[in-house]
């Protein structure tokens, strides 16, 4: 098994079936750990740097829960605090934090900056989220697919919203891993053409499918996971009136969800406004599994931090 040591989790572009699968299976191992009560310190004394210039609540308590489990000290950096790119140069701070860190977690704006970041740093760099990607979001949805669907090749996926960052994420992985994946958003609203592409080019087999319409009933049909995310994603909180109106036709209810499989699964990365993306019903209905997804943010973030740090 190659060692990830060292690498960063940008985007996972750069990561294949084989690394994301082993990215899985560590996560499944320390989630095991855990609920056997078995200490797993696994990286002692080490430290870990946390940017965050958006809110979090699961991101950022994923990652400061696991540093504990692991015996990493975590150091949470607030952006009146650190000022990314205002108070100094993003690449002096990526050299400054190798100076003191293990490893850098970072959710900002820019992906650029998280690039431009991860450049100039010696440490790994973990992308906790950003405008255009949450790659700690997919891994953890793959690990909750996997646990409940026992494979992940040949499945449907059908995203159904904003062609956003959590979109983005669920194209990049999909296409490496055999993943069909059907998104469905409103005319303009749709994933980028470049990530929509990137999937393109890692598909795996002449069967496999990534589709994108405006069509939320064809995007779903025979789907065996129903996924959306929020309408307006922060940041965009001036957009939000508009949006409200536009994406109502893509709102997950029962209906939408009666034209996936009878054993589909309804997941989102959280947090959820009940009444727009999807309905009070259908995020609590038996179908929905999002907290086991979101407890999964603990145990994919843990097995990041030992692959990239250890
Ligand atoms: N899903 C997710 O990333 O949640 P937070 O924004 O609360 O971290
Ligand atoms: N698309 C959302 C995801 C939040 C976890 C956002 O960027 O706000």
């Amino acid at each position: 098994m190659a060692s990830l040591k060292g690498r960063n989790i940008l985007s996972l572009k750069k990561y294949n079936q084989d690394e994301i699968y082993q990215l899985l299976a560590k996560a499944m191992e320390l989630k095991r750990q855990q609920k056997n009560r078995q200490p797993h310190r696994h990286l002692e004394g080490k430290t870990v740097a946390m940017i965050f210039s958006k809110p979090s609540s699961r991101t950022r308590i994923s990652f400061e829960v696991a540093a504990a489990h692991l015996g990493i000290h975590p150091i949470f950096l607030k952006p009146d605090e650190i000022q990314l790119g205002t108070r100094e140069p993003i690449k002096d701070i990526g050299r400054v934090l190798s100076g003191y860190a293990d490893a850098v977690v970072i959710r900002t704006f820019k992906h650029s900056d998280v690039e431009e970041l991860a450049e100039h740093a010696k440490v790994p760099v973990i992308n906790a989220l950003t405008d255009d990607y949450h790659p700690m979001q997919s891994l953890a949805d793959l690990m909750t697919i996997l646990e409940l669907k026992d494979r992940l090749a040949g499945l449907k996926i059908a995203y159904i919203g904003d062609g956003n960052n959590v979109a983005h994420s669920l194209l990049v992985v999909a296409g490496k891993l055999g993943i069909n994946m059907a998104v469905g958003c409103p005319k303009g609203y749709e994933p980028d053409m470049s990530v929509v592409h990137f999937a393109h080019s890692s598909i795996r087999n002449i069967n496999q499918k990534i589709t994108i319409t405006n069509d939320p009933i064809k995007t779903a049909k025979d789907a065996d996971v129903i996924y959306t995310d929020v309408w307006a994603s922060m940041g965009q909180e001036g957009e939000r009136e508009e949006r409200l109106k536009i994406f109502r036709p893509y709102q997950v209810n029962r209906d939408l969800m009666d034209a996936a499989k009878p054993t589909a699964i309804f997941m989102h990365c959280l947090p959820a406004h009940r009444g727009e993306e999807v309905t009070d019903e259908v995020i609590e209905s038996k179908q929905s599994v999002v907290f086991q997804q979101s407890e999964n943010r603990l145990h994919t973030a843990k097995a990041a931090l030992v692959s990239l740090i250890r």
